[in-house]
Formats: structure tokens, C-alpha cells, sequence
């Protein structure tokens, strides 16, 4: 069992390799590194955030974690057990809402589906209509309840996906982009009841391309790129990590070498960044805010009458790109 100091997920040197066929006539064995070496540690009652690129392993570390896939190598206990040798232990503490169309029965109603379900969780036989009941309220399923599956909508079935994961009042629960396919209303309500049972102290591991979710929902965020851990910390520490929480946003037809040299050099610049938007040039400057001062960039700019210039909060889509391109170049 976990004792309550330990971390509620602890993962260490973590590598999982997939080897692929490639080719038709000539085939030929391609491995893929999707988990290279990733330490992590998630604290009981956390809602922690992954982040990373298409194919940077996210799905691959939460199957692992919830024990459906095997590492290659390295170490991971979930609840203070471990995911060699614990598997019935971990599956009972554990919800995992991974989505798709897969996993679901779709001749069935979604009731039906979960009366399945809590029988193989082995709820107790008078509870089960209660909780399926209580589940589906939460999930705002209620009135589709009895229709079959097939029927569902996409953001249907994911809702169900998660009454499913809910079923069995995980301590810990998985959320593989638990909002993809729900339209605004319903992506509102899900991370609305992410957050209440969050502070019921349900621990959340969850993964997302939405940065705005990470941001609003996360109080730690792991980027993983490329299989590897590059950051690991809070939003606002991500946000420390690229140099900045302020970023200043320059346009303009053009800037020469000089120019850009004297940016780069102003007090409280840690970064420069340029992008091309057509025929207008974007630089933008992560900037420390207590030594940064606007009236720096007056003087040297004279040849740019049509400079626009904007300052604004770094967000966490700034920061997670400026850590993931770097991981790219490097
Ligand atoms: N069963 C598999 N067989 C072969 N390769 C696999 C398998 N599952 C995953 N991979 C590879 O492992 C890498 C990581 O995949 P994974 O699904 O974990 O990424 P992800 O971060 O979840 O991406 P996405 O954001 O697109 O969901 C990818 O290169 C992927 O092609
Ligand atoms: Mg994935």
C-alpha cells in the first residue's frame, strides 16, 4: 500500500520500444523509441498535465501507468504498487478513459454497457444501478441512457467512456484527451467535473493538446517530446523555464541584423524569436518583467512606421512551443 508521503505515481528510467514492419516486398524491422528514459513522480491528490506532439509517447506512458502495456525497461509504481507484479492491485484503484470508438458495446444501451462494466469492477449487486445512475448524471448522460450505443454521437461516447472510468470511484483516474470530439458546452462541463473530483482528492493524470485546458486545469505539466521529459514543473514555471512571463510582440515589413542584435541585448530580453508572416516580419521577445520597461525599445526603431507593437502574458502555448522547437533543433 502507499504511504501517504510517497508519490502516487512514480516512474523511473522508463524506455519502451514498438518494432514495426516497413515495406512490401522488401521488408525491413524499424524500431520506434515512443519512452526514452522518463523519471516522473505525480503527488497524491495532483491534476497533473501531459503535454507533447503527435507520436511524443503520451498514450504510450498512460497505458503503461495503467497497466495495459509493458515497458521496454525501467520502473513505474502506480498507488505504491508495482506494474510488473501488482496489475490486479493497480486496475482496482485506477480509472482510464483512453476514448475512441473502441472498448464499448454499441449493440447495447449505454446502461447496459455499464452494468457490464460494473460487474467486471465486481461492485457490490445493490449498489450497481444506484452508481451507474450517479455516473451517468455526472457525465450529463442520463437521457440517452437507454438508446443503443450505435446511436451515439462521437462526444457521446466519450462522456461514456469516462461514466465508465468513474464507475468504480478510482482514486486515481487516466484521461487520454478526455475532451476531443465533446462540442464547447460539453468540453466546459467535463473539465468543470475534472476539477470537482479533483478536490474531492481524486488524483488526475491527464493528456491534452489543449493548452488552455493544461493551463486552466494543471497544477504540474510534464512536456514530453520525442519520448523524453524536457520540463517538468508548474504553468508559470514553464513559463519562468522560456525566460519570460511577459512577451513583447514586434511587426514590421523588416529588421535588419542590427537591429535585432540591439533587441536582443535590451535589459530583461531572454529571448528572441522570429517569424515570417508573409511579407511582414514577427519578432517576438520573451522578457523578464521586473527588468523589462517598455520605453527600452523607443530610439533605434525610427525606420519603421509601420511598427506595431503588443505586450502581453506569456502563455503556456508559448512556452510549450518554444521548449518543444528547441528539443527540435537541439
Ligand atoms: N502498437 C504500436 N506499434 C508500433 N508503434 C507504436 C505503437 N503504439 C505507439 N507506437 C509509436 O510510439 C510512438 C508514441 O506513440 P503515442 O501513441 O504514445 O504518442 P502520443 O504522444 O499519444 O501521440 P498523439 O498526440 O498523436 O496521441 C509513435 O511513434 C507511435 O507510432
Ligand atoms: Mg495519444
Amino acid at each position: 500500500m502507499l504511504a501517504s508521503s510517497e508519490p502516487i505515481v512514480e516512474v523511473r528510467d522508463l524506455t519502451r520500444s514498438f518494432s514495426a514492419r516497413k515495406g512490401f516486398l522488401f521488408q525491413e524491422k524499424v524500431e520506434t523509441q515512443a519512452l526514452q528514459g522518463v523519471d516522473l513522480s505525480v503527488r497524491t491528490g495532483e491534476l497533473f498535465g501531459l503535454l507533447g506532439p503527435n507520436g511524443a509517447g503520451k498514450t504510450t506512458l498512460t497505458k503503461i501507468l495503467s497497466t495495459l502495456l509493458l515497458p521496454t525497461s525501467g520502473t513505474a509504481r502506480v498507488l505504491g504498487y508495482d506494474i510488473h507484479d501488482d496489475v490486479h492491485a493497480i486496475r482496482a484503484h485506477i480509472g482510464l478513459v483512453l476514448g475512441g470508438e473502441r472498448g464499448l458495446y454499441n449493440r447495447v444501451s449505454g446502461r447496459e454497457n455499464l452494468r457490464y462494466f460494473a460487474d467486471l469492477f465486481g461492485l457490490p449487486t445493490g449498489e450497481v444501478s444506484r452508481r451507474i445512475q450517479e455516473v451517468l448524471d455526472l457525465v450529463d448522460l442520463t437521457e440517452a441512457a437507454d438508446r443503443r450505443v450505435e446511436e451515439y454521437s462521437r462526444g457521446m461516447k466519450q462522456k461514456l467512456h469516462l461514466a465508465r472510468g468513474l464507475l468504480h470511484r478510482p482514486q486515481l483516474l487516466f484521461l487520454d484527451e478526455p475532451t476531443i470530439g465533446l462540442d464547447p458546452r460539453s468540453a466546459r462541463d467535463l473539465r468543470k467535473l475534472v476539477r470537482s473530483l479533483s478536490s474531492e482528492g481524486v488524483t488526475i493524470f491527464l493528456t491534452t493538446h489543449y493548452m488552455f485546458e493544461a493551463e486552466e486545469l494543471c497544477q504540474r505539466i510534464g512536456i514530453l517530446a520525442k519520448g523524453r521529459m524536457i520540463a517538468c514543473d508548474t504553468p508559470q514555471g514553464l513559463q519562468r523555464l522560456v525566460g519570460g512571463e511577459s512577451t513583447v510582440e514586434l511587426e514590421s515589413h523588416q529588421f535588419d541584423d542590427s537591429e535585432l542584435q540591439r533587441l536582443r541585448n535590451l535589459p530583461g530580453v531572454s529571448r528572441l524569436l522570429q517569424e515570417s508572416l508573409g511579407s511582414r516580419l514577427r519578432i517576438t521577445l520573451r522578457v523578464r518583467p521586473k527588468e523589462w520597461s517598455s520605453s527600452n525599445l523607443a530610439g533605434g526603431l525610427e525606420a519603421h512606421p509601420d511598427l506595431l507593437v503588443r505586450e502581453r502574458r506569456t502563455t503556456l502555448e508559448d512556452a510549450y512551443l518554444d521548449l518543444v522547437e528547441e528539443e527540435v533543433v537541439a
